[in-house]
């Protein structure tokens, strides 16, 4: 009897210190080999040229996977005075994103959906992965022989191998598409994608917001009109949390231009004409510029549109929108209500824009609210 007690008690003692010990991002323990093997590959700061930048370093957990550097309006790429056009968004939930096309179900008056990037260039999570390790700009591989030359080298390889075959790593194409898969599964793994938020909380029952909060939900539901954009296609019109539904991504993943100013602070249009050779007068035409260069037809009716993005974890992952005009999410909210009053400075594209936002007549406490609200898709809650 004494016995087992005390092997109850150690056994006790050895599960809370296992917890102890336990790393604070849990949920490590459930990632296959594939997310695994993924999980490297975003993280390995050698697959860059030269080495020294990870994707993680543009998608940081601790900036809700996006940039950490929020003083910078757009990231700095691995060679250090190079600079991308657009500010980066965060890599996590981006798996919920449909593959682009054109849509006709709940298009909210955009006839494009879905896709990644803010421009939706690349169709799918897998394409998009392709993009970074090749752009002069961010991780500047000369070409795909040196990131599978890297993945060879690296101390992951036998991983690599043990998940897509013995010879996986010979064939230079074939690689860097195995490369991309494997980081779109640890993209697509829970330990990614929390949805640990209050929010969340809130809706299994777990929690209940303040009354603030509680208000800036019902905004964003009603006279803020978030919810035609960030909100889902099914059951209450979109609308999210009790009045809601089960879209957890906080966008339509529709196309719309609502208006941000150009950025002058934006450190691309200083770049070499070899980069950027607008200079200052470039303009970020987003989806329209996609569909221009692929000739197709209509292709000016989507100048100066970008896609919906979530707003999970939208306190972490400032500065805000395509181009980083914005430092702070009350200054997004503030933008929505006003913009049409001309406090913000006229739109850098005139054409397309939404008539949804721009004069909300929410007032300064109303708009607090909505940020409260916003406050609670913060995952780790
Ligand atoms: C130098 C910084 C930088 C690096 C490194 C980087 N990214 Fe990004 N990422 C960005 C920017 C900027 C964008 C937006 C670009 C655009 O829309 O034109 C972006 C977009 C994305 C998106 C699209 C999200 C959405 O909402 O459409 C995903 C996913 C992503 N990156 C994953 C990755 C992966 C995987 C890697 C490594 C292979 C990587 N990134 C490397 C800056 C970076
Ligand atoms: C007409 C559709 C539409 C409506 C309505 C709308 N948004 Fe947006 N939202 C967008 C689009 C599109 C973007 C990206 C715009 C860009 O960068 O050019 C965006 C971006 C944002 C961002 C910045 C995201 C980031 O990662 O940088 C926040 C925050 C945001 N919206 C919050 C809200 C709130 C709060 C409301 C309601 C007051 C709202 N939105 C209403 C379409 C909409």
């Amino acid at each position: 009897m004494k016995t087992t007690r005390t092997t109850v008690a150690v056994a006790l003692v050895i599960a809370v210190v296992a917890l102890l010990l336990a790393p604070a991002g849990a949920g490590a323990a459930t990632l296959t080999a594939k997310q695994q093997l993924g999980k490297k590959l975003f993280f390995d700061a050698g697959l860059s040229e030269p080495a020294g930048q990870a994707c993680a370093d543009c998608h940081h957990p601790t900036a809700g996977y996006a940039d950490p550097d929020h003083d910078l309006p757009t990231s700095r790429g691995v060679i250090q005075d190079r600079f991308g056009g657009r500010n980066a968004p965060t890599a996590a939930y981006a798996s919920l994103i449909p593959t682009f096309g054109q849509m006709v179900c709940c298009n909210m008056g955009s006839t494009y959906r879905c896709g990644q990037f803010w421009d939706g260039r690349a169709a799918t999570l897998v394409e998009q992965a392709k993009g970074p390790f090749l752009n002069p700009l961010e991780m500047n591989n000369p070409s795909k022989d040196t990131v599978v030359r890297d993945v060879k080298a690296s101390s992951y390889a036998s991983l690599f191998r043990q998940v897509y075959g013995s010879s996986s790593l010979n064939n230079v194409a074939g690689a860097y598409d195995k490369i991309a898969d494997a980081i779109a599964a640890y993209e697509g793994s829970p330990e990614v994608n929390t949805y640990s938020s209050k929010y969340d909380a809130y809706v299994a029952g777990r929690t209940t917001l303040t009354a603030q909060e509680s208000l800036g939900m019902s905004l964003f539901n009603g006279r803020g009109r978030c919810f035609r954009c960030h909100g889902s296609c099914g059951m209450g019109g979109g609308r999210m949390g009790s009045m809601g539904s089960a879209n957890k991504a906080f966008s339509n993943f529709t196309y719309h231009n609502v208006g941000v100013p150009k950025n002058a602070a934006n450190p691309y249009y200083t770049l070499p004409a070899e980069f950027n050779p607008a200079g200052y007068a470039w303009i970020d035409y987003g989806l329209g510029g996609v569909l221009k260069g692929r000739g197709v037809s209509g292709w000016e009716l989507q100048n100066g549109k970008h896609r919906v993005q979530t707003l999970r974890n939208i306190a972490k992952t400032g500065p805000y929108m395509h181009n980083g005009a914005f430092t702070s999410v009350r200054q997004v909210v503030e933008f929505y209500n006003s913009r049409d009053t001309g406090a913000f400075g006229p739109a850098e594209v005139p054409q397309n824009l939404s008539a949804d936002v721009g004069n909300l007549g929410l007032t300064s406490s109303e708009v607090d609210a909505i940020v409260a609200f916003l406050n609670t898709l913060s995952d780790g809650y």
